[in-house]
């Protein structure tokens, strides 16, 4: 693995954007000046500050959006649906700090210091003695969301809210992150997605425009405070191909990172690299287009779904927008990551070949694995399904210099609500999550969204069934690498749970899912773990097995065991499982 020093240097070339708008340049001679100075002081970690935080490690499984899934499992009425469910309960997705009572935590909500600790117990019961990477997005800019209403958040654009952001908020996050006890983690933090992208092709905006100078001064702030810890990195949002794919796009929201970034203390290279994708659904893959192909003499990029957008998918984007980067003048470590949560277009409707027509949008519509009316259609689209399961530096696409694909956006939250619906976290009703609306924004088409959506990031049973039906790849067909719960056979995956806890106790019920038929598994316990009572399992060394009638498991099958604990009450979450 290589191991990165990232030094504290100046930038002294500063990028000045004309007013943010598509037709901005980018001026060659400015931020591509950063390099880190001779003498500059290097930060060291307990491993050092790596090139890819997710390369050797494995990833945080929120027991939260565990137990959601095997809730939508155990009321679907389809047993093979129910099964792909669960084949997936112990895929790791990130944690959205999305208001500061996310950071705090509620009464029925975890913050963010008990999801550290449930990572930190991961980390303890990995097999391998992996780090564990925990995916954080820190999403609570002033004016958060400014072209849309669905994810309009807690704080205003006004400079009160900007400084309730940085000493409510983000201060918080890095004073949590910056104890000791943490620093055996790796911590990914997706910076305020959408935000800058807003200011790239939203600029006439009225609300973007109040926002801009609080998403600028937010995301620095965030970067800057983040940039002191070694075992944090940080990643910005890029949009999606079907967003800033077009060239001016492309090159005003590079120019764009490029200032922003090149306003923090490090500059460039406070940044580890660039999400994309996040929430999206444009797929990894149009496996049956390619942007040049001439149909009728006309190229495929200007058939009217693309617009001429040269860009038709995800792998393209982050290969342009890897090489535009680097020519900016971020290091050549600068990595990208994918959000493949719901972009993957499986199911029956995936065209299982290019269309043999003449006529070039009917080619393009009938060759296209995005089957949204509209690249424009953003909120719980028809159709869509589970993407590429999360996996370290993913193979097959050397352009576009992958750290991993990650599962950002946890599916089965909402994108937003199809109507107005009461909510103390400001999020506001739009149009485009109404299944009856046509919009300008999609040519006058109807939305397609799914009806009956909950609010932004609530769980949304409908929609989390739709992905599992129309995963790409099928839930339980990749080969994979061993690394998802689905992915090989003989592979399981085990989920704490704690159902009641008092002063010197706690009742615990694991949920043990297997990734393939299974003969036998055995779980490992929280070291340190007292049991008091135990039953549906028996324990050895630490280990426990189960009883002749639920050793046996069909793919997709889950087997429960519970137990008494004493002392403590150690964090939920996963458990290291194995076939035997
Ligand atoms: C919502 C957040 C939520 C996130 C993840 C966003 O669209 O606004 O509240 O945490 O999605 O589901």
């Amino acid at each position: 693995m290589r191991i990165r020093s990232r030094a504290v240097v100046a930038v002294v070339g500063l990028l000045a954007l004309a007013g943010c708008t598509g037709d901005a340049q980018p001026d060659p001679s400015a931020p591509g000046t950063a390099s880190a100075g001779p003498d500059a002081p290097v930060r060291v970690s307990a491993d050092g500050h790596v090139d890819n935080a997710y390369a050797g490690a494995s990833m945080y499984v929120d027991a939260d959006w565990t137990s959601n899934v095997l809730a939508s499992a155990g009321e679907a009425d389809d047993a093979v649906l129910a099964a792909s469910m669960r084949a997936v309960s112990g895929e790791p997705t990130a944690v959205w700090l999305d208001r500061i009572q996310a950071v705090t935590g509620t009464a029925t909500e975890r913050g963010l210091e008990e999801h550290l600790d449930a990572a930190v117990a991961q980390a303890s019961q990995d097999p391998d003695g992996e780090p564990v990477v925990v995916t954080l997005v820190v999403y609570d800019l002033p004016g958060r969301d400014c072209h849309a209403l669905a994810s309009s958040g807690e704080l205003a654009a006004t400079d009160a809210d900007m400084a309730r952001y940085r000493s409510e908020y983000i201060d918080v996050i890095a004073d949590l992150l910056a104890r000791d006890e943490y620093r055996v983690l790796r911590i990914v933090t997706v910076i305020e997605p959408d935000s800058l992208p807003n200011l790239v092709t939203n600029a006439d905006d009225e609300a973007c425009q109040a926002a801009a100078p609080y998403y600028r001064e937010g995301v620095v702030y965030a970067l800057d405070a983040f940039a002191p810890l070694e075992h944090v990195y940080a990643y910005l949002d890029a949009g999606h191909a079907g967003w800033l794919g077009w060239t001016d796009n492309a090159e005003a929201a590079v120019a764009l990172f490029a200032d922003v970034a090149g306003q923090t203390r490090a500059g460039l290279t406070t940044v580890d690299g660039f999400v994309t994708d996040v929430a999206g659904y444009t797929p990894l893959e149009e496996p049956f287009l390619e942007a040049s192909d001439l149909v009728d003499g006309t190229p495929v990029s200007d058939a009217s779904f693309y617009a001429s957008n040269p860009d038709l998918d995800e792998a393209a984007w982050a290969a342009d927008l890897h090489a535009r980067v680097l020519a900016a003048g971020f290091p050549d470590t600068t990595g990208i990551v994918i959000d493949t949560s719901r972009n993957g277009w499986g199911g029956i409707g995936r065209p299982a070949a290019a269309s043999s027509s003449t006529t070039l949008d009917t080619y393009v519509d009938e060759s296209r694995v995005d089957r949204r009316v509209h690249r424009g259609a953003w909120c719980n689209p028809e159709g869509a399904g589970l993407g590429e399961r999360p996996v370290a530096e993913p193979e097959g696409y050397p352009d576009a210099h992958l750290d991993a694909f990650m599962w950002v956006k946890p599916p089965g939250e909402s994108d937003g609500s199809s109507r107005l619906v009461a909510n103390d976290q400001g999020k506001g009703f739009d149009p485009m999550c109404d299944p009856t609306y046509t919009s300008d924004r999609l040519d006058g088409a109807l939305t397609h969204a799914l009806p009956d959506a909950p609010i932004s990031g609530a769980w949304f049973p409908a929609q989390f069934a739709q992905l599992v039906a129309n995963a790409y790849p099928a839930v339980g067909s990749e080969g994979g690498d061993g690394s998802s719960p689905d992915a090989l056979a003989g592979s399981c995956s085990a989920v704490l749970t704690i159902t009641d806890s008092w002063s010197s106790g706690y009742v615990a019920d694991v949920t043990v899912t297997a990734g393939a038929p299974l003969s036998t598994w055995s779980v490992t316990l929280p070291p340190g773990t007292v049991l008091d009572d135990l039953w549906n399992g028996v324990e050895a060394d630490g280990r426990i097995t189960p009883l002749e009638w639920n050793a046996t498991l069909d793919a997709g099958g889950t087997a429960n065991f519970g137990y008494v604990g004493a002392g403590d009450t150690p964090a939920a979450g996963a458990l290291a499982c194995a076939s035997a």
